[in-house]
């Protein structure tokens, strides 16, 4: 449908504005706790994929959303706590990794106690910045101001959420007690679920939200974006073991120095890649049959099968 040069160009130039959004959202470095500031902008403007804001950004058009001021502090926010947990998750008492993004980990950079701050720094801003969008909703009537003052609500209500215990650091837990040969099946797909799956969740969810979607079709979005978020792990630990440092950015061979039980580690390739492409076979009907329209979004998610990076 959208030919592969074109689908890459029109991703590069999303990635361009969306990094444009994020800078505009950043602290400035000043005063005497300047070092967290100047930790938390490194690890965030490193680069990545952005897919977060990008998912948050094509659903809200999805959905037909209008007020693109009160998106931009959420697509900030939830590349803040993406990145804040991936410094914390770098740090030796976790995975132990010394690259992320093309660069040396925040910890290698500016030691670990300013990484810890930095990471602490970057959760709490996303919610500093989520919060700035009820200063600038603007509308012609009482009933619409109201609206708009809810739908911001609910947003920072699933990002809290789904950030949480609940959430991304509920499977991060699970996760690190996680002993080699002890995690069956059910237990991984937990870990997956919320350390992977919920920040995907939140990122469709609040596009869908603040583009005034119902609650029907919120929920819907939130089981698509559950199985995109569950599929992109499996790849993750996919690309772990096939690709190279250089591609990703990151080290692999991560999982294994860690003895990570993963879908390589109980399947073969083969079959954990055959995971993927059902899992994201699902999600794509089930975008279907929500009777809205976005062929990029759709192009992007059937990308991600077959990612390299
Ligand atoms: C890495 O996420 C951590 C996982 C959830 C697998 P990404 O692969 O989206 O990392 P960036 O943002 O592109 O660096
Ligand atoms: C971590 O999963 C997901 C997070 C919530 C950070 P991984 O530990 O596999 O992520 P990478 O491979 O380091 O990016
Ligand atoms: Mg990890
Ligand atoms: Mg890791
Ligand atoms: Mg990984």
């Amino acid at each position: 449908m959208v030919n592969r040069m074109n689908f890459e160009i029109e991703r590069k130039e999303r990635v361009r504005e969306i990094e444009e959004i994020i800078k505009a959202h950043l602290p400035s470095q000043e005063s005497y706790q300047k070092t967290v500031m100047e930790a938390m902008n490194y690890s965030i403007l490193a680069g990545g994929k952005r897919l977060r804001p990008m998912l948050m950004e094509e659903t809200f058009h999805l959905f037909g959303g209008q007020h693109r001021e009160l998106l931009e502090p959420f697509m900030s926010a939830i590349e803040m706590i993406h990145t804040y947990s991936l410094v914390h998750d770098d740090l030796p008492a976790m995975d132990n990794d010394e690259y992320r993004r093309g660069r040396k980990t925040t910890h290698v950079v500016y030691g670990e106690a300013m990484a810890i701050l930095a990471g602490d720094g970057l959760l709490n801003y996303a919610f500093e910045t989520a919060a700035k969008a009820f200063r600038v909703i603007k509308a012609p009537t009482e009933t619409e101001e109201l609206m708009q003052y809810k739908q911001v609500a609910k947003a920072i209500e699933v990002l809290g959420d789904k950030a949480g215990i609940y959430g991304m650091i509920g499977g991060q837990v699970v996760d690190v007690q996680e002993a080699a040969g002890s995690v069956d099946r059910d237990r991984l797909d937990f870990i997956y679920h919320l350390k992977t799956g919920a920040l995907i969740e939140a990122s469709m969810m609040i596009g869908a939200i603040l583009a005034g979607a119902g609650a029907g079709e919120v929920n819907k979005i939130e089981s698509i974006a559950g199985d995109i978020g569950f599929a992109f792990q499996i790849r993750d630990d996919i690309l772990d073991v096939t690709s190279s440092q250089e591609v990703l950015g990151k080290p692999v061979h991560s999982d294994e120095k860690n003895e990570k039980v993963t879908y390589v580690t109980i399947m073969d390739l083969n079959r954990a890649s055959l995971e993927v492409e059902m899992i994201s076979d699902r999600a794509l009907k089930e975008f279907d049959s929500l009777g809205v329209e976005n062929a990029y979004l759709k192009e992007l998610i059937r990308r991600l099968i077959t990612r390299e990076n």
